[in-house]
């Protein structure tokens, strides 16, 4: 009997444990981000137990998230769903069934995941997806691109950007009945940041004739060169992603090697000779007065040449959009911006969107205050949140008008 009881203490312990996470005050549905956050942060104790006793990555662990997530390509009533490859690589395509009436829009979808987890297949994104391309009689590509481990940048951007460039040429469009007026890119998270990066690469290359008409980044990460933003200093234990999660994502975007993710948790992993790049990330002149908060402005530490000559996609624009020039910014499409207050990468969608208006491109940007990173995704299943709706609905009403 006291064994028993012992053991239902410290179950009920461990359960309050993982169950409480300082929820911040003005969310929506605490107790839906709590249970969420609960199972993130079990996964990642499960995940980090592995990888500590040489059974798997720490990321493999992470993918059971993924696969829990999965559903099949499954057409209904008004799209048509299948997995199939664009330019050799996987996508999930949803085409509308409905009567085009003229040629449609398109959209290329990048999902989130910090280059590491995430698929087209995970039941929010395929919604996302089976939405957009019914109520704006669009084609959807949502792209499987190759995940770290085991591949590392560039091989993200290159699926992507291979994907964009193949539907992007004249007679893939008419194959498809797509307006080349009226096609766009649009990614949440780490999806974000391939899609700001392709919107910007497409502009330098002299093959492809069709110019993209918008760009929607959802909660983008955009840069890793200040880890220690303000919204990372203020954020930094909030759901669904931690700095801690967020500095694991950045480095395996590049490397295993633990020196990378180390010398960007103390944010020294700059280095010297590339102090004139910080300009595009300097928070005190990007970000709007009411982020900065009561933080004063301190750059990040000089850090090891050595290691930012190992893995130079740290200071590659491809990997960090908001290192372009601003000349290079100009011709860029319109851009429609979520950032969420709680959130460590509120600040790098914040400053693309002053960077971007600074250089005249249209940009409407949404801050949602009593928002949290991931929030979009949870839109179906059990975890489904009102929050999650209404964040998507503006986001479909902006393309409804802009695309
Ligand atoms: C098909 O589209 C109609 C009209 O937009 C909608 O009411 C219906 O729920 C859709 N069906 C499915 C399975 O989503």
């Amino acid at each position: 009997m006291g064994a028993r009881l012992l053991c239902l203490c410290i179950l009920t312990a461990l359960l309050g444990y993982y169950i409480y996470t300082p929820i911040p005050e003005d969310l929506a549905e605490p107790w839906a981000v709590m249970l969420v956050s609960a199972v993130l942060r079990t996964v990642g104790h499960l995940s980090e137990a592995a990888e500590l006793l040489g059974l798997m990555h720490y990321m493999e662990g992470m993918r059971l998230i993924t696969a829990a997530e999965f559903v099949a390509p499954t057409s209904d009533e008004n799209v048509t769903v299948t997995d199939t490859e664009l330019s050799n690589v996987p996508v999930r395509l949803f085409l509308p069934r409905r009567a085009p009436g003229g040629l449609r829009r398109a959209v290329l979808y990048f999902h989130g995941g910090g280059w590491c987890l995430g698929d087209a297949g995970m039941q929010g994104y395929d919604f996302m997806s089976r939405r957009i391309a019914n109520e704006l009689n669009a084609v959807v590509v949502s792209v499987n691109y190759r995940l770290a481990p085991p591949h590392r940048f560039p091989a993200q951007f290159e699926d992507v950007y291979s994907v964009t460039k193949f539907f992007l040429q004249s007679q893939v469009l008419s194959q498809y009945g797509v307006d080349p007026a009226r096609v766009c890119v649009a990614g949440d998270s780490a999806g974000g940041n391939l899609a700001a990066a392709v919107a910007q690469q497409l502009l330098e290359d002299p093959e492809v004739k069709t110019k993209l008409k918008a760009q929607v980044l959802i909660y983008p990460a955009l840069q890793a060169l200040d880890l220690n933003l303000p919204s990372y200093q203020d954020n930094a234990d909030k759901p669904l992603l931690s700095r801690s999660l967020m500095v694991r994502f950045w480095s395996e975007y590049f490397t295993s090697d633990p020196a990378l993710r180390e010398a960007m948790a103390s944010n020294r992993h700059v280095p010297p000779e590339s102090g004139h790049l910080l300009r595009f990330v300097d928070w005190s002149r990007w970000l709007p007065a009411e982020m900065r908060g009561s933080h004063t402005y301190r750059g990040p530490a000089a850090g090891d040449a050595e290691l930012a000559r190992r893995y130079p996609g740290l200071l590659d624009p491809r990997a960090s959009p908001l290192l372009a020039e601003q000349a290079r910014l100009r011709r860029l499409p319109r851009a429609y911006i979520l950032t969420c207050e709680h959130d460590v990468l509120r600040d790098d969608g914040a400053m693309y969107a002053a960077r971007l208006r600074a250089a005249g491109v249209p940009v409407t940007h949404h801050h949602a205050q009593d928002a949290y990173h991931g929030a979009i995704t949870f839109l179906v299943g059990p975890l489904e949140q009102a929050l999650g709706r209404r964040l998507f609905e503006a986001c479909v009403e902006w393309l409804r008008e802009n695309l």
